[in-house]
């Protein structure tokens, strides 16, 4: 339910009671992987010839990406709302738009593209982004790229970001963080060096670049803790069938695993093993998920999966783990705030770098609901007692995983849970409260 209310600042403003249930029933799917979509679409922009794109996650942030492309000159042809044909303009195709790329909220879009604008040599680019975006580090990519000889200039590590491109060097580059997508952008930016290019990552990523370059035609290899491509002649990638978005899953699964009652059916859930962290640690927590139909579907593994409630214990989530389960945390922290006995989440400082900072926006998004959560530098320490917590209201924070964390706190609280902001879940997941509505049983 949405009702229009006077903000504080005089402006009007929506806010979604999302009210308690007793149970989550049935079966759905959800939308296609928002990392494999963004990528697909990038990815399908340097090919040679038409990339087939079909279960595309469609949401704002791959509309910034489609857009993205299109400025460059790939032509995308939109035959269902979740069916594109991507025309590519080869790897050194891409044109100079008229003016900045808008990004819009998309993390993965700026830093992605960044890799791939790199290696179009002598020709400039800008990056842009919204608010939210135009907040976080982009001297995470610039670095290296510099490193190989881009022409990047950001505005204090910012966006706007200038690329010029430039004839790159292959190098040996360190992640200084945890990140999937300065790993991909380096790789990107790979495929048009003189020679091999080797990221080395402390802790484990999500592969999904890897697994589509590798479809497309490049040359990657791993070992270890590292992963080297070389630079490519001609890519191509004929099709892309787009899993289900675990990270869009995880709302439901959780919702199902903490009330009495519940039996829920995903159906095709990329199960990527750098993707399902919140998975593990559920499980680890005493969750009744069972993965079925398993599968390979565009070089991903996919299956279905069936959730059932159970009680859960508290858990700790440490530095190797959280990579696996990054956009996932604030929906653990719902978790640890129902289980028996105290949770702690380490390592997590880059959850400070996501759309909000997720370190402060999870605690005082839950606090006010009733919800015992401190936050800490890198994490946060929550004492779980195993009943509904009361509800109240939160504000997103403009930030749709902490919207989607208040609709399942509204679930599963005693009064229901008010949402400022909740429009915020476009970024990723469009129709997430129609389809919340229909597993909610009252
Ligand atoms: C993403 C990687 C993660 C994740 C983001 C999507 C990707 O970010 O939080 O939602 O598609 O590669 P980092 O790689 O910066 O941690």
């Amino acid at each position: 339910m949405t009702s229009p209310f006077w903000g504080a600042a005089g402006q009007e403003r929506e806010v979604r009671l999302v009210e308690p249930a007793t149970a989550i029933r049935g079966a759905i799917a959800v939308p296609g992987d928002k990392s494999i979509s963004h990528r697909a679409v990038l990815v399908g922009a340097i090919c040679e010839g038409e990339t087939l794109i079909t279960g595309f996650g469609r949401s704002a942030d791959t509309e910034s990406t489609v857009a993205a492309v299109r400025a460059l000159g790939a032509e995308v042809v939109e035959e269902a709302p979740d069916v594109l044909r991507v025309r590519g303009a080869g790897l050194r195709g891409l044109r100079e738009p008229d003016g900045p790329i808008d990004c819009g909220n998309a993390g993965t879009l700026a830093r992605l593209l960044a890799g791939i604008l790199a290696g179009q040599p002598w020709r400039r680019f800008e990056l842009a982004g919204d608010e939210s975006l135009s907040k976080r580090p982009m001297g995470r990519v610039a670095e290296p790229l510099q490193q190989m000889g881009a022409g990047v200039e950001t505005a204090g590590g910012r966006l706007p970001m200038g690329i010029e491109g430039r004839p790159l060097r292959g190098i040996v580059y360190e992640l200084p963080v945890a990140s999937a997508q300065v790993k991909s952008c380096v790789l990107l930016a790979g495929l048009y060096a003189d020679g091999r290019t080797t990221v080395v990552e402390p802790v484990a990523t999500r592969d999904h670049t890897e697994r589509m370059l590798r479809a497309a035609g490049a040359r990657l290899r791993r070992e270890a803790d590292r992963v080297t491509v070389w630079p490519a002649e001609r890519l191509q990638l004929e099709r892309v069938d787009v899993p289900g978005d675990f990270s869009s899953a995880a709302p439901f699964v959780l919702a199902a695993t903490l009330l009495p009652g519940s039996e829920l059916i995903v159906s095709g859930v990329g199960l990527n093993p750098t993707r399902i962290g919140f998975l593990h640690v559920l499980e680890r927590m005493g969750a009744r998920i069972s993965a079925f139909n398993r599968r390979t579907v565009a070089g991903e593994p996919v299956a279905d999966l069936e959730v059932t409630h159970a009680e859960l214990v508290a858990t700790e989530v440490g530095p190797t783990e959280v990579p696996q389960l990054v956009d996932e945390l604030p929906l653990f922290a719902l978790a640890a705030a129902m289980a028996h006995g105290n949770s702690r989440v380490r390592g997590a400082q880059e959850l400070r770098e996501k759309e909000s900072d997720r370190i402060k926006s999870v605690t005082i998004s839950l606090r006010p609901l009733g919800v015992r959560i401190a936050g800490a530098p890198d994490g946060f320490r929550v004492r779980g007692v195993p009943t509904r917590p009361k509800g109240g209201g939160m504000g997103s924070e403009g930030d749709h995983r902490i919207a989607m964390l208040g609709a399942v706190a509204g679930l599963v609280s005693r009064e229901g849970v008010r949402i400022e902001g909740d429009e915020a879940v476009a970024v990723s997941f469009p129709g997430f409260f129609d389809l919340l509505e229909s597993v909610a049983h009252r």
